[in-house]
């Protein structure tokens, strides 16, 4: 973290995981109830990040041996663009290693999440055609894998 005030927090259990309810309110992806159960395993590793009391982002991953999967990543949709993101990923990374890949799968659609995941070195390896469901029709997953 080169920011002072951010601070990243392991999330080990429900109780952590009930402060995150702010930033799942409108969520395409995997609901908050769905992640909070998979912290039970002992595969899941995930990070919330505060700016002082605020909680402005989430990552969980799941990880076997030394392959890691993103299973979710968010940040408070009124702070998006602040760097928070690439902050949030860039430090759990970090917390997570040693890894030797990270694989993950997101819509076609999100630009957002696909200009961070590129910034951060992900690069597409496959796609799963008309994998996600929206509200016309269905859109492509595109595949990305970071190696360190
Ligand atoms: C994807 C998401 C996590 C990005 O978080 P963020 O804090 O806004 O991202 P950052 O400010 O750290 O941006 C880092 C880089 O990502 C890219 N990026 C971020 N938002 C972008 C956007 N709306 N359009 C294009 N590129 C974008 C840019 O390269 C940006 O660098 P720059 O600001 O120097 O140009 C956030 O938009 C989000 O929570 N979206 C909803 C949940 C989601 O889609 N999660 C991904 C599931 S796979």
């Amino acid at each position: 973290m080169n920011e002072t005030a951010l601070i990243l927090r392991p999330l080990n259990d429900a109780c952590d995981a009930s402060a995150l309810k702010s930033l799942y309110t409108e969520s395409t992806g995997p609901g908050l109830s769905f992640l909070t159960n998979f912290l039970t395993q002992p595969t899941c590793h995930a990070w919330s990040l505060w700016r002082e009391d605020v909680v402005v982002g989430a990552v969980w991953f799941q990880r076997v041996e030394d392959a890691a999967e993103i299973l979710d990543l968010c940040v408070l949709a009124s702070c998006r663009r602040r760097g928070y993101g690439r902050q949030l990923l860039e430090a759990s990374l970090q917390a997570l290693a040693p890894v030797t890949r990270v694989d993950l799968e997101v819509r076609a659609s999100n630009e957002a999440a696909l200009g961070l995941y590129s910034a951060l070195g992900f690069c597409e390896t496959g796609r799963r055609p008309h994998y996600y469901v929206t509200q016309g029709g269905r859109e492509d997953a595109i595949l990305m894998t970071w190696t360190p």
